[in-house]
């Protein structure tokens, strides 16, 4: 069937059929990435590229090295040593990169929005890698993708988001993703750390966490992003900590075959102790997984025969 959409800048580009069928294959491609030789070389001839205005650990390498277990040839581009530093504007830098024929443009920008620009410009598909503080599709992708894996439905589960909702563009691909396959979803921050009109994004807000724990079968912890915040949101880290951090104890409020969630990068201490973070209920390591395996998927479906 493929992916109707030319790009994927929001998650609710794809139909939920089209996001069953990209889980699909990513579970087919979990299999070649547990097998020692991981060449599957369907995008042979095809080319991506990488192009990061911000920084990234693990979507830029999972993006590029599912491209090239796929066979494609794949280049990445920062800003900092690219012609942005020069002045060039985002549209002439994507009118440029197109000239040079890739198939698919993934990208990652400070702004929200900026994919638009992009999309509009260039004949490549383009993925969208994160935009500010408002999508990240393949993120959204692979955490139901973890989910599925270990509850096998995501209809009626308690899916609890706790920490900064404001910026968080995984949040808001979340949300969309969680509430298309049934989940009951609750928002836990401070009330400085939640969006205004947060109601609109239909799911249920708490300022406590125990309330958002209480029963959940899965916790998505969130990390401040301070490089997004002007002012200061909350009064110290300590007290962050105290009140929206996951510890053992709080972990106890939850189903007892709670699933612990987190996008990375991690600030042990902060939102997630070292205990929960490396304990049972953690799949934040399978999570950066299953972004491979997704991540293979959205490539082969975008930028393969008949895309
Ligand atoms: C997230 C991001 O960049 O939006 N990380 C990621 O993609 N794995 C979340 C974050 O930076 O906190």
């Amino acid at each position: 069937m493929g992916i109707q959409s030319k790009d994927l800048i929001n998650l609710d580009d794809l139909s939920k059929a089209e996001i069953e069928e990209v889980l699909t294959k990513a579970r087919e491609m979990r299999m070649i990435l547990a097998k020692e030789d991981k060449k599957h070389p369907v995008l042979k001839g095809r080319s991506v590229i990488n192009l990061f205005y911000e920084n990234s650990t693990r979507t830029r390498s999972s993006f590029e090295i599912a491209g090239k277990y796929l066979g494609a040839d794949v280049i990445n581009i920062t800003a900092s040593s690219s012609s942005v530093t020069k002045g060039e504007s985002l549209k002439d830098t994507a009118r440029t990169l197109d000239q040079m024929a890739p198939d698919i443009i993934v990208m990652r920008h400070k702004a929200s929005g900026a994919h638009e620009i992009v999309a509009k410009n260039v004949k490549a598909r383009v993925i969208n890698a994160g935009d500010g503080t408002h999508q990240h599709p393949s993120q959204g992708l692979l955490d139901l993708l973890t989910i599925l894996t270990h509850k096998g439905t995501i209809n009626g589960l308690k899916v609890a988001i706790i920490g900064d909702i404001l910026h968080s563009r995984v949040a808001r691909s979340d949300i969309w993703g969680l509430k298309t396959f049934g989940a009951d979803v609750w928002l836990c921050a401070p009330p400085t750390l939640l969006p205004a009109k947060v109601e609109q994004l239909g799911a249920k807000v708490t300022y406590h966490m125990e309330e958002a724990l209480n029963d959940a079968d899965v916790i998505i912890m969130l990390r401040i992003q301070l490089e997004r915040q002007k002012n200061g949101l909350f009064p110290s880290v300590r007290e962050y900590a105290a009140l929206y951090g996951l510890n053992n104890k709080k972990l106890s409020i939850a189903k007892p075959d709670v699933l612990v969630m987190h996008p990375g990068p991690i600030n042990r201490g902060v939102e997630i102790s070292s205990e929960v973070a490396d304990g049972m209920a953690s799949v934040i390591e399978e999570q950066v997984n299953n972004g491979v395996a997704v991540r293979m998927a959205l490539l082969e479906i975008m930028g393969g025969i008949g895309k």
